[in-house]
């Protein structure tokens, strides 16, 4: 099959090439599925693993592999005692997305809702389940509370955004630019600040409702300096990314967490999967409740990129901020249709 193999990390995106031939990796357990994957999502974290700069390329992820980490597609076989079978449309993530065909677990997908087309799922691919973990299970973030959302933005922010609201808390969501203002804004945020602003921490503050802070900071930036400034006493800051650092961390001044009595919590959606899980099944399953209730709709970018060809080009525009929501490939623009003539 074709697909986009890593067998060494690429300092410029645009070398990335398409390889003919590639192997399918095998089913490493009973419960495997095989998938054609017909879209694939453009994540910070595939131009972060193309160039060897993620943290987990240290240990887990070394070439050769297969690029490419949410996809949605459609089931070609399952076991007998899968819940899946052949016709599926499913969708999720796993390593390798960025190819023909992938071989994964059955716990690593989800059913496409029937409203939903398949690059529609695509773009919620795994950041709704990251989001629900990082803001439900581990800050705990219920209704009533104020949830900042720092990357409000990109792929994991625009999922963030709608979870916090489908719990009943009040979002203020931090972007970049004018175009991402009015996008979240009209995806359910109250309040929108953007960080190019002087001293926009102030702003934030400003716009809770007693001036004190918020009670939850979804940081997908790096910024906790920010977050500790814009956080109430006794608030909570959950760390999940560092988009905005350029690979070099930020330290922070200790006594800002205790003069805050502020919890920081980081949460490792992959790594707490690999350990227990069970912690998995339960975000997604949290997750999916409320999609079923209608609370959550996919955010695609509003360009396409079409191709295993278009995956250099798409990854160096989220590199360079050029999109917002989630950027979706097409790698099989025919099967859905194709599925949909024969039924
Ligand atoms: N912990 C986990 O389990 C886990 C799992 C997956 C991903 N992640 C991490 O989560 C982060 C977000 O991923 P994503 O897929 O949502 O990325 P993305 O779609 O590329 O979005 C990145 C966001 O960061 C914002 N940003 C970039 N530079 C900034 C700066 N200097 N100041 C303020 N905001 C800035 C962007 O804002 P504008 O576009 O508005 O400029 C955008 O909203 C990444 O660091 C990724 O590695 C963590």
């Amino acid at each position: 099959m074709e697909a986009i193999l890593i067998s060494k990390f690429v300092k410029d995106l645009r070398d990335l090439k398409v390889a003919k031939d590639v192997q399918l990796v095998k089913a490493k357990s009973s419960s495997d599925l095989h998938i054609r994957i017909t879209h694939a999502a453009v994540t910070h974290v595939d131009q972060l693993y193309a160039q060897g700069l993620h943290q987990n390329n240290r240990r887990h992820i070394q070439p050769p592999f297969i690029l490419g980490t949410e996809f949605a597609g459609i089931v070609t076989t399952a076991p007998h005692k899968s819940q899946f079978k052949p016709g599926d449309r499913v969708f999720g993530g796993s390593l390798g997305a960025y190819a023909e065909s992938i071989v994964v677990d059955e716990k690593s997908v989800r059913k496409v809702p029937d409203r939903w087309t398949l690059a529609q799922a695509c773009a919620l691919g795994g950041s709704g389940n990251i989001g629900y973990g990082a803001l439900i299970s581990v800050a705990k973030l219920t209704a009533g509370e104020t949830a900042l959302i720092l990357g409000a933005s990109g792929g994991l922010g625009v999922m963030a955004v709608q979870i916090a609201k489908a719990v009943g808390a009040k979002v203020i969501a931090v972007v970049g630019d004018g175009e991402k203002a009015k996008m979240i804004r009209e995806l359910g945020a109250d309040e929108v600040v953007s960080y190019r602003e002087a001293n926009w921490e102030e702003s934030v503050r400003d716009k809770t409702s007693d001036g004190e802070g918020v009670h939850v900071v979804y940081d997908l930036i790096g910024a906790v300096q920010s977050s500790l400034k814009c956080l109430r006493y006794r608030g909570r800051i959950v760390i999940v990314g560092f988009a905005a650092r350029k690979g070099k961390m930020e330290e922070v001044a200790m006594n800002r967490i205790l003069l805050k009595s502020a919890m920081v919590h980081g949460y490792r959606y992959g790594e707490d999967g690999r350990r227990d899980p069970s912690r998995t099944q339960e975000v997604w399953d949290g997750f999916m409740k409320l999609v079923e209730e209608g609370g959550i709709k996919p955010v695609p970018y509003k360009e396409g990129y079409n191709g295993l060809e278009e995956v250099g080009s798409a990854l160096e525009d989220v590199k360079l901020h050029r999109t917002w929501g989630r950027a979706v490939l097409t790698i099989d623009g025919t099967a859905e249709a194709a599925q949909k003539a024969r039924l």
